[in-house]
C-alpha cells in the first residue's frame, strides 16, 4: 500500500499504554477464553441469523478490529441500532499496548503486506447477507489483520459496509482498498468518526443507518 497518502500517526497516547509480557500473556488467555465462548454460543447466534432470514428481514454481522476501543464502542452502537450480530477480529499475536512500538509494526505490517494470523471468527460471516466492516485509520487504511479476515471469509457478491475511528484521516483510502479485496462486493457508503469522538456519535450513525436503508 502508498504510504505517501499516510498522515503520520502522532497522535495522543492512550493513558494505559504498558507491553509487558505479562500483559500479552493475559491477552492471549483472554482471545483463548472468549474463543471457546463464543463457539458455545454460536448455534444461538446462528439460530438469530437465521431467524431473521426466515422473517425476511436482514441478517447482519457487525465485524470489527479494534486496538484501543473507540472502534469496538461504535461498533457496539452499530450493533444496538440495527439489532445485528456481532464479532471481533481478533490477530493470535496482540498487538503492543506501547503507542511507538504499534505504530511502527503497523508501519512495517503494511509496507510488507503482510497478512497476520487471525483466531477462527464465529458466528461465520458465510452466514450473513450484509457484513459490517469496522476499523480504525492505521496509517492511511484499514489494519492488515482487516485484510487477513477478507481473505479468509471472501465477502463475494454481499453487501459490505465499512465503518472507521480515526484522528484525521477520516477512511483514507480504505474504501478503495476494500474495493480492490473485494471487487464483487457491493459496496455501501462507508461511516467515519474521530476516535475521541464515538460515544456522541449515536444520532450521526442513526441518521447514516437510515440514509442506508438498515433501519
Ligand atoms: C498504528 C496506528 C496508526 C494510526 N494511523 C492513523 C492515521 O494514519 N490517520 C489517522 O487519522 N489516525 C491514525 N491513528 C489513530 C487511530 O486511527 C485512532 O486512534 C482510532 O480511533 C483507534 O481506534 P481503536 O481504539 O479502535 O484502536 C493511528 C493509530 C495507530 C495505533
Amino acid at each position: 500500500m502508498n504510504e505517501t497518502h499516510h498522515t503520520p500517526p502522532q497522535y495522543a497516547r492512550p493513558a494505559h499504554a504498558e507491553g509487558s509480557g505479562l500483559r500479552a500473556r493475559r491477552e492471549f488467555l483472554r482471545t483463548v477464553a472468549l474463543g471457546v465462548a463464543a463457539v458455545a454460543a454460536a448455534p444461538l447466534l446462528r439460530g438469530h441469523a437465521a431467524h431473521a432470514a426466515a422473517q425476511g428481514g436482514k441478517s447482519m454481522l457487525i465485524v470489527h478490529f479494534s486496538h484501543s476501543g473507540n472502534t469496538r464502542r461504535l461498533a457496539a452502537c452499530i450493533q444496538r441500532l440495527t439489532g445485528g450480530d456481532s464479532a471481533e477480529i481478533r490477530p493470535l499475536t496482540p498487538y503492543p499496548r506501547d503507542y511507538d512500538a504499534v505504530v511502527d509494526m503497523a508501519k512495517q505490517e503494511q509496507r510488507r503486506n503482510v497478512r497476520p494470523a487471525i483466531a477462527p471468527m464465529q458466528p461465520n460471516p458465510a452466514d450473513y447477507d450484509t457484513l459490517f466492516l469496522g476499523y480504525p485509520n492505521w496509517w492511511g487504511t484499514f489494519p492488515m489483520p482487516v485484510a487477513t479476515f477478507l481473505e479468509s471469509y471472501p465477502v463475494g457478491g454481499r453487501t459490505l459496509v465499512p465503518f472507521c475511528t480515526h484522528e484525521g484521516s477520516r477512511l483514507g483510502k480504505s474504501e478503495q482498498d476494500l474495493r480492490r479485496l473485494c471487487p464483487q462486493a457491493r459496496l455501501l457508503k462507508g461511516f467515519e468518526v474521530r476516535g475521541s469522538r464515538v460515544d456522541g456519535a449515536e444520532p450521526a450513525v442513526k441518521a447514516w443507518l437510515t440514509e442506508l436503508g438498515l433501519i
